[in-house]
């Protein structure tokens, strides 16, 4: 990979140690995937933020980091709310090593926004075109797909080593020959809001990491694609698809399939709530105010009767108060910071209800309780349910 004077310099360790060891991570990243230079990046969000996924390891690596980040950055979402992390469950010995993690990462200039939709609080972070590095799969996603930028799906290592250089190697969806559809995918249905998470389920596991192409029967709206994105992502790695008529298409003899009505239906029906359901989290990827409002919505007058949790980015709760104090007047929590995949918070429960096609993915492997999936008018009416 060609490398400037500069970047030669900080490589050879004469910025400091902590720009040598970036410089590090993104050299052998590029000559693993043939980079041919290092670009600027426009934002970066860096993942490994969780105490339960980053361990003391993770903590001992980020502490010892100096230095200061040179494009704005924020955090994937931590273990736990960081100011209502009693409420949750979380016990002081947890709480005191998520806050050192986030102390850790404030002190290289990242916002300690933690969140998977750093667009719905920053929409200038990314544009059309610009470059990213960022490394939740969802906003990865996103970012390609609704916005149109290029990033790849960093590791928390690169996406920190980005931020603290300002660039990422040129390689996989910073490419246009990289970001050519792959597959079509033939939708012969008419999809409900909460059918996209299970769209992208199911076809996630189909394409794995392919480019799908969509043919829908009308277009989708923003929530709907941030959710069919994010279970794209979960079920296979889909970190790049399009939805557009005028979307570029797939080359002549590309594999097609098609999802039904049944195919919908069916998985639906695999992953019906039952009695066992004792809590219901929502806000994968974290909420955004027009689903928060559907929420209060359907919350009004209502009292919940099992733990009830709403994640969201704290800059929306922020933007929100009146519809978060008609949430919680029902007695369900919107948490901040943090979601249900990467707390451990949700490890005390046996199942948990989601409307998201991604938690429905991930809650078994990652939090080592069962799954079931229902729309938000489900998940409201579960969660308000008498035993
Ligand atoms: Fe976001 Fe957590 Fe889901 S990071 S996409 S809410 S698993």
């Amino acid at each position: 990979m060609h490398l400037s004077r500069d970047e030669e310099e900080a490589l050879q360790g004469e910025r400091g140690e902590t720009l040598r060891r970036a410089m590090e991570i993104l050299v052998a990243l590029g000559d693993i995937y043939s980079a041919d230079r290092l670009i600027p990046v426009r934002s970066v969000q860096v993942a490994g933020v969780s105490f339960k996924t980053i361990g003391e390891a993770g903590l001992e690596w980020i502490s010892d980091l100096r230095g200061r980040v040179l494009v704005p950055s924020v955090l994937n979402p931590a273990g736990m709310d960081l100011s209502r992390w009693r409420e949750m469950g979380i016990d002081e010995k947890f709480a005191n090593k998520q806050i050192e993690i986030v102390d850790a990462y404030k002190s290289l200039g990242i916002s300690p926004d933690c969140t998977c939709t750093p667009y719905s609080i920053r929409p200038d972070s990314a544009r059309k075109g610009d470059h990213l590095a960022w490394s939740e799969s969802s906003a990865v996603s996103f970012a390609n797909s609704v916005i149109g930028a290029k990033t790849n799906r960093e590791g928390g290592p690169s996406a920190l080593a980005a931020a603290l250089v300002g660039k990422t190697p040129r390689y996989g969806y910073h490419l246009e020959e990289n970001r050519i559809p792959t597959i079509k995918i033939s939708v012969d249905a008419y999809l409900d809001p909460s059918d996209y998470g299970l769209l992208g389920y199911i076809v996630g596991r189909e394409v794995g990491e392919g480019v799908p192409r969509f043919r829908f029967r009308r277009r989708p709206e923003i929530d709907e694609l941030k959710a069919l994105g994010a279970a794209m992502a979960a079920s296979g790695s889909v970190a790049l698809y399009y939805f557009d008529e005028d979307a570029p298409s797939a080359p002549k003899g590309s594999e097609q399939i098609t999802v039904t009505a049944e195919d919908l239906r069916a998985v639906r029906e695999e992953n019906a709530p039952d009695d066992e359901v004792d809590i219901v989290a929502v806000g994968c990827p974290h909420s955004s105010p027009k689903e928060l409002e559907e929420l209060a919505r359907l919350l009004e007058g209502k009292k919940v009767e099992r733990e009830f949790w709403i994640c969201t980015a704290r800059g929306i709760a922020e933007r929100c108060p009146k519809l978060v104090e008609k949430i919680e007047g029902s007695g369900a929590k919107v948490f901040c910071d943090t979601c249900m995949v990467v707390s451990p918070a949700s490890d005390r429960y046996k199942k948990m209800m989601v409307n998201s096609g991604k938690a429905l993915a991930y809650v078994p492997g990652l939090c080592k309780i069962k799954a079931a999936f229902g729309s938000n008018e489900e998940c409201v009416r579960a969660a308000t349910r008498r035993n």
